[in-house]
This record gives structure tokens, sequence and C-alpha cells, in this order.
């Protein structure tokens, strides 16, 4: 079954042609970081048209490098949810235009479920195959939209249950608005990764305490007021090794209390294995402190290729080919969602949707 999928839902459009092995035959990202860069962050109308004019080619690019025609393909995947209403909109709309004029299934995929399928992707240029890992795994899925830690127990949404989620920023966010505060671009997760790589946290003129929150539940907005005091205290860094240097004070406590709350949750669930996933689990820091984490606690680690961190289609057509062979079907009536489907416990703001401890009485 090779099944074309597309995705649209933030700032890339991508298409990719994908079996339900997860074979990858084509694998297509266009950004569009350059156009929101001056900006600092994504502009949803600029998103959308972006995506209008991008989507077209890239699905013509993704059959041509898998050497297809659209009549060769057995179905078509999109991202139907969570993201920007217009920009998931565009991916869900040419979906529809192409299953109902190729007459082939269409499925709708969450893209959060994406992520965390994406490392049982197969590249053909990536030499010694990694083993894929069984369920159940606890994910912890960090990207520039989400974070949250996950039991997963199959691939299907029903399956997957959030262990703890962020109650404010995610952290690609909290990458990115840290790089904003110290001047260094957009997007800031690639940035700070480099530069932390370089720096010394010890020479930071601030020491960084790895933000926590209630159990295995996150809050980045604390770092970020601790960055933000610092600056306005002390003012950006003077130069790229000082920048280096709070970076790596940064990076240091987001992935410490990252690496934390994710063995916490392999040994509360009795679950041997950790899974990555999402844009932040491209970050150097973060993939090499989990894995010296897990191999003292003898825990399973997996980690998806870089390219298959950050958005992709290839995820969201393995997600789709899962679905088409276990016989799903949507209609044309399926439209765009801002929230996901898989469940979600954690309460932004205000604390855990369930189990809290707290009771108000006005
Ligand atoms: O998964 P993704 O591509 O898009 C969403 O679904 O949100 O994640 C994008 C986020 C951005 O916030 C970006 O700054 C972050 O992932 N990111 C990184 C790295 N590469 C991308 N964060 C930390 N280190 C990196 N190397
Ligand atoms: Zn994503």
């Amino acid at each position: 079954m090779r099944i074309l999928g597309i995705e649209s839902s933030c700032d890339e459009t991508a298409a990719a042609v994908v079996d339900e092995l997860g074979h990858v035959y084509s694998d297509v990202v266009r950004s569009q970081v350059a156009a929101h860069a001056p900006y600092a962050g994504v502009v949803p109308e600029i998103a959308c048209r972006d995506h209008l004019r991008a989507v077209g080619p890239v699905v013509e690019r993704a059959l041509a490098d898998a050497g297809l025609g659209l009549a060769d393909v057995d179905g078509i995947a999109v991202t139907r949810r969570p993201g920007l209403v217009g920009a998931v909109l565009v991916g869900v709309q040419f979906a529809k235009g192409l299953a109902w004029a190729l007459d082939k299934p269409l499925v709708g995929v969450d893209h959060l479920l994406g992520h965390l399928l994406a490392v049982f992707l197969r590249y053909p240029d990536e030499g010694v195959p990694r083993a894929a890992p069984a369920f159940p795994f606890v994910g912890l899925l960090v990207s520039g939209g989400h974070t949250a830690l996950y039991r997963c127990d199959g691939p299907a949404p029903p399956d997957v249950h959030e262990l703890g989620g962020t109650r404010d920023d995610a952290a690609g966010e909290a990458y990115d608005k840290l790089a904003k505060l110290l001047g260094l671009g957009y997007p800031g997760g690639p940035v700070v990764d480099r530069l932390a790589h370089a720096g010394d946290a010890a020479r930071a003129p601030v020491s960084l305490p790895a933000p926590m929150a209630h159990g295995l539940e996150f809050s980045f907005s604390g770092l970020k007021s601790a960055v933000a005091r610092h600056v306005a205290r002390a003012g950006k860094p003077a130069d790229e090794a000082a920048a280096a240097d709070l970076c790596a004070a940064v990076q240091g406590a987001l992935v410490a209390t990252l690496v934390k709350k994710t063995l916490a949750a392999a040994a509360r669930e009795g679950v041997p294995r950790v899974v990555l996933a999402g844009g932040v689990a491209a970050n150097r820091g973060l993939r090499a402190c989990m894995r010296e984490a897990c191999e003292a606690r003898g825990l399973e680690l997996h980690v998806p290729p870089v390219r298959s961190c950050t958005d992709n289609a290839a995820m969201i057509a393995y997600a789709g080919a899962l679905r088409l062979a276990r016989g799903e079907r949507d209609g044309y009536d399926i439209g765009p969602e801002r929230r996901t489907e898989l469940e979600r416990l954690t309460k932004k703001g205000r604390g855990p949707r369930a189990q809290s401890p707290t009771t108000i009485i006005r």
C-alpha cells in the first residue's frame, strides 16, 4: 500500500509517499521559516497563503521523487488536527479534492500521533536499520506547539494516554521565546542548540534552576521570566561567547526537566522503553542527555532521525496507512480541528484537568 501524505498544520508544507511498514519512498518538506522570521514567530495569514501556493508543487515533487503517478497511490492521508485552522484547511481541502478526483480512500490524521509514530519510519539511505520499539512505550513529544509525555499502548488514538503535559508554553515555544529574548533569531531551537554546544553553563551570569511543575507536568514560563529579568538587568549578551554560555545554561535547565520527567514516567508506568518525538527531539543536548540517562537506568531509547522529528508528511502518511490498513476511511465532510484527538489531562495555566488536590469554593 503506497500512501500519499500531506501536512500543512503550521509553517511547513510537506508531502510524502510511505507504505504501511513505514518505508519512505519520498519525503518533501518546504519550510516557510524565511517568511515568518521577520516576525519571530508564525503569522497564520502568511502561513495559509504560502501553503496555498506550495501544496500543489510539493505534492507533485513527492510523487516524482517516488517515481509514481497520482493513479499509483492507494490512498491519501492528511493532517486534519491540531494546528492553525486556516493552514490545516489548505491541506485538507487539497487532499479531499485529490481523493474525490482519483476515487481513492481518504484518511485524516492527528499530527501529534504522526509525531509519536515517526520513530517507525524507515528511510532507504539510513544505513544500519534501526530496531522499531515494541508497545508499550513512553513517548516524550516536544514540539513547537505541544509538549507532553504519553503512554503508548498501540498506534491508534485510543491507545495513547497522556501522563502529563505543559501547563504553559511548549518546549519548542520556550526555545523560540528565549532565543527572541536573547536576540538570536527565529526559530530559536536550532540556534540555542548550536550555541549551547559551544558554551559553558558554569560561566553563565545567572544560574537557572530546572523548571518543574506538579508530577509529570511541565512548566517553562518561570525559566522564561528568569531570563527576561536577567536581560532587563544586565542587557542582552555582549558577544557570541556570552550568548553561548547563557544558551548552555538555558538548554541545561530545559533538558534536565525533560529527561527527569521522562524517566519518572517510565518508572511510574513500569515501561522499559522511551521514544522521542517532535521538533525539539532534534536537540543534540536532549538526545545525548536522554541517551545517557536511559542507559544508566537500563531503559531502551528510540530516537528518530532529525528529519522525522521536525514537521514532515512521512509521519502523516504512515499514521494514515495504519488507519487504512485497519479498514478506516473518512468522508469528504472532514474539516480542520484546532485540538488534538489524543487524550488531554493537563489544563493549561490552571494545573491538572483531573486529580487536582485543590478545591476552590467561591
Ligand atoms: O515539530 P515541529 O517541527 O513543529 C511543531 O509541530 O510545532 O517543532 C518545531 C519546534 C520549534 O519551536 C523549533 O525551535 C524546535 O522545534 N526545534 C528545536 C531544534 N530544532 C527544532 N528545539 C531545540 N533544538 C533543536 N535542535
Ligand atoms: Zn509538529
